[in-house]
Parts: C-alpha cells; sequence; structure tokens
C-alpha cells in the first residue's frame, strides 16, 4: 500500500478502498477457517482399528532363503560356518585336492582361467573356482582336527546356459575331520540333514561314484518328489534325482596339507543349491533364479 502515494488522488483513493476490501476479507478468511480446524480436532473422531496402508517389503533371494535353511540344519550338528575366496588359485581348486595336472580327472571340472598374471606362481593359475572343496584345504592348513565345517559360496563354471545349467550357481561344501570319523557317521549326518529338510520319512539312497579328492565316494539321490520314485519327467523316468557328492576324505588330500593320514579321517560332501531350491519349490528352469522377475521373485 505504501506504492500507493506515488498515484494521483482520485486513483488513489479507489486503490486504497479496494485494498481495504481485500484485506477484511482474508482476514474473515482466516478466522473463519481457524475456528473450523480448532473445532475439528474436538469433534472428528480417528478410527484406529482401520488397517494402514501397506509398506512394500523386501524379501530374501529364494536362493539366499534355501542357503540359510541348508546351513541351519548343520549348526545343531556341531558345524561352523567357513568361507574362502572366489578367486582361487589352481592349486586349491585342483592339485591339493588330489586331482594333479595332466591328470584326466581335472577336464571332469570345466574352469573359467583368469586372464591375469598368477601373483604367487608357485600356487599355479588363477581361476574361478568351479567348486568350493578348496576351502577344505585352505581351513585344514590353518587349523588342526578336530574340524567340523560347512561352507556356502558361489562357484563357477563354462556350461551352456540352459533349463538345468548356469555358469555361476551356489553349493554348500562340508567337511568333518577328526581321529574316528567313518562313513557310518556321514550317511548319520545327511540322512539327518536331508529329513531335516524335506521333511522326515524322505526317501534317500547312496550310490557308489568317483571323486579324486575322497575315497570312496559316492553321490546321494533323492526320491523323486514329483513321481515319489515311480518315474516321470522330472527325474528323467529313473524315480531318483541326484543331489549331492560325498565321501571319505582322500589320504592324500590330508597329505597336501600337512595331517597324518595316518592318525585322522573324515568325509566331505559338496551340494548345488539351486538344485535343491528347484526340487523343494517344483522350479523347473535355473535361469528363473537370475533373472530377478519381482513376479517369481515375490512367490517365496
Ligand atoms: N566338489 C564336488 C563337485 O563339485 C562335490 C564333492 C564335495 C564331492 C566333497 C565329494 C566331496 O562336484
Amino acid at each position: 500500500m505504501k506504492g500507493f502515494a506515488a498515484l494521483q488522488a482520485e486513483q488513489r483513493a479507489n486503490a486504497f478502498k479496494q485494498a481495504n476490501e481485500l484485506k477484511a476479507y482474508m482476514e474473515a478468511a482466516l478466522a473463519q477457517r481457524l475456528s473450523e480446524v480448532s473445532g475439528a480436532s474436538k469433534s472428528v473422531a480417528v478410527d484406529v482399528t482401520l488397517p494402514g496402508s501397506a509398506v512394500p517389503q523386501g524379501r530374501l533371494h529364494p536362493v539366499t532363503q534355501t542357503m540359510d535353511a541348508i546351513l541351519a540344519c548343520f549348526i545343531p550338528m556341531g558345524f561352523e560356518i567357513a568361507d574362502g575366496p572366489e578367486l582361487e588359485f589352481e592349486y586349491y581348486n585342483f592339485d591339493a585336492l588330489n586331482i594333479p595336472r595332466d591328470h584326466p580327472s581335472r577336464e571332469s571340472f570345466d574352469t573359467f582361467f583368469v586372464d591375469a598374471p598368477s601373483p604367487q606362481p608357485q600356487k599355479g593359475r588363477l581361476l574361478l573356482r568351479s567348486h568350493t572343496s578348496p576351502v577344505q584345504i585352505r581351513v585344514m592348513e590353518r587349523r588342526k582336527p578336530p574340524l567340523r565345517i560347512v561352507v556356502p559360496g558361489k562357484v563357477f563354471r563354462p556350461d551352456p546356459l540352459d533349463a538345468g545349467h548356469s555358469f555361476m550357481f551356489h553349493q554348500v561344501e562340508g567337511l568333518m575331520v577328526d581321529d574316528r570319523t567313518s562313513f557310518a557317521d556321514l550317511k548319520g549326518v545327511l540322512e539327518q540333514f536331508l529329513a531335516a529338510l524335506f521333511g522326515p520319512g524322505t526317501k534317500t539312497r547312496f550310490r557308489p561314484h568317483f571323486f579324486p579328492f575322497t575315497e570312496p565316494s559316492a553321490e546321494v539321490d533323492l526320491a523323486c518328489a514329483s513321481c515319489r520314485g515311480g518315474g516321470c519327467s522330472t527325474c528323467g523316468q529313473k524315480g531318483w534325482v541326484e543331489i549331492m557328492g560325498c565321501g571319505m576324505v582322500h589320504p592324500n588330500v590330508f597329505k597336501a596339507v600337512g595331517y597324518d593320514a595316518n592318525k585322522v579321517q573324515g568325509f566331505a560332501f559338496g551340494l548345488g543349491v539351486e538344485r535343491i531350491a528347484m526340487l523343494k519349490h517344483g522350479i523347473k528352469d535355473i535361469r528363473l533364479f537370475f533373472e530377478n522377475d519381482l513376479r517369481f521373485l515375490e512367490q517365496f
């Protein structure tokens, strides 16, 4: 209103009149609204029983959930969790596990070698570990028996991608070493684990197999959950699905870590986490785990 002084007398009177009207209108409106608002808090009840608005919640990936469920079965049996590097030396992935250079069994583990000079050439080339078994060696090198460990982790193999294969997947390795661990302990621990994970009464079988780092070795099969042993497309009409490898630790593995193979014995096993999650939930294609489609992930 200060600026009105510059106006001519007639315009000035009019401007003042209009400004005063506007001011009165604003003051009245403000007073009215204030009285409404202060009255509202007294008269409008808040219904605290109405449901709130949902907050979107994140969740753990089904592979992580399955991994946690697997590890949780071994904790009550006295196993502790250990881990090791994904970028590994040839020595730990192969040599120390009784897979010598130029031995044909090395070819059964297709491997991604890393195209960089090895920082420790005496330990061989660098690679992406093709299984979690090298962690057996790393832990035994640092510690004396008795040992009970489970090792979760990622592993890498140059497999062509299809419904059953991925170039990266997860394993859980197990290792138990003391002076008297036997194959009966291996069977007992694994049967207890599978009953805890898949429910009591789950049918399993141990089938002779070969691994360079265990002797004797076995593969463990689970009665196919889709057909309960009758034979269907999930199990390739076999009635059984292979879920893990295992065996008694080979004396050469103990020698590699400086244990006296005459004084200690133990078992080891390795299982594929995606495979278990697929069986548990009836998932037919491993690629679903890595596409991160929320419509898939939200089901777990
Ligand atoms: N490392 C083996 C594999 O990846 C599994 C295994 C682990 C077998 C320990 C025996 C003992 O196929």
